[in-house]
């Protein structure tokens, strides 16, 4: 399978927030990586159908995502939320993960859900879940249909060590399964520690970079106002 993004232009309230962005993505992780509002949720949420671009498209097998019906493109494409709490609407865990299997007809992957765990949450109001705890609920109420693309928009974020642990298990899992993989993150230690296949980095709205582990310095990641770990450590002092 291979996802394309062809001339890709956002304009939303009359902002261009992304300018023309053309990628080719194979099965395998790619992780998006830029600054604050340098345009990773709204290029994940229109590679998800989410948001209509104002020009050029995003295709899978040559196929525009935005022309297939709703239900198609649920089955093929997933989206986790940078917000776990937007994707909820259900009053329990459960209902919340059976909701996509339902309205896309797919029996579904528990062993996903077990992974993340989540069956334990299941009696809980999703809204009334901490951080961590609506983190794996959202990923997994997602996930669970099993698509064969998955876009995961910072999905560390709020996990404490096991739930790191759990996701890093399902990244490779769906990395075994040929999946297409793609993580949205602001961190180059997080990025480094997934070893991803491609690297995208972007700024205000454009492709500045598109590499391998190795092939994007830590310099290159300081200049766009990525956090490395060379900049974590170093005293504060130092910058002002
Ligand atoms: N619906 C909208 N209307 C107008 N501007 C928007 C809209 N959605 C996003 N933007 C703007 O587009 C830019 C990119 O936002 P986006 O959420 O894609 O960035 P991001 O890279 O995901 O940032 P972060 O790291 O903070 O999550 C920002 O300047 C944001 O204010
Ligand atoms: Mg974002």
């Amino acid at each position: 399978m291979k996802l394309e993004i062809k001339s890709l232009r956002v304009r939303l309230n009359g902002k261009d927030v992304l300018k023309d962005i053309t990628l080719s993505l194979d099965s395998g992780l790619t992780v998006i990586i830029g600054e604050n509002s340098s345009g990773k949720t709204t290029l994940l949420k229109t590679m998800a159908g989410l948001v209509k671009p104002s020009a050029g498209e995003v295709l899978v097998d040559g196929k525009s995502i935005h022309q297939l019906h709703a239900r198609e493109r649920a089955r093929l494409i997933g989206y986790c939320w940078q917000n776990p709490y937007h994707g909820f609407f259900e009053e329990n865990v459960k209902r919340e993960i059976e909701f996509i299997l339902k309205n896309t007809g797919v029996n579904g992957r528990k062993d996903y859900v077990e992974i993340l765990g989540v069956e334990k949450l299941f009696n809980k109001n999703p809204f009334k879940l901490s951080g961590g705890e609506a983190r794996r609920v959202s990923i997994a109420s997602v996930v669970v249909a099993d698509q064969p693309i998955v876009l995961m928009d910072e999905p560390f974020n709020d996990m404490d060590l096991d739930g790191y642990r759990s996701l890093r298990k399902l990244v490779e899992i769906f990395k075994k399964e040929k999946k297409i993989i793609v993580i949205a993150l602001n961190n180059a230690m997080m990025m480094e520690a997934l070893s991803p296949d491609l690297i995208v980095l972007l700024r205000g709205g454009n492709v500045v970079k598109v590499g391998k582990p190795g092939e994007i310095g830590e310099k290159e990641f300081e200049e766009n106002n990525i956090v490395t770990r060379r900049a974590l450590i170093e005293s504060p002092e130092s910058n002002y």
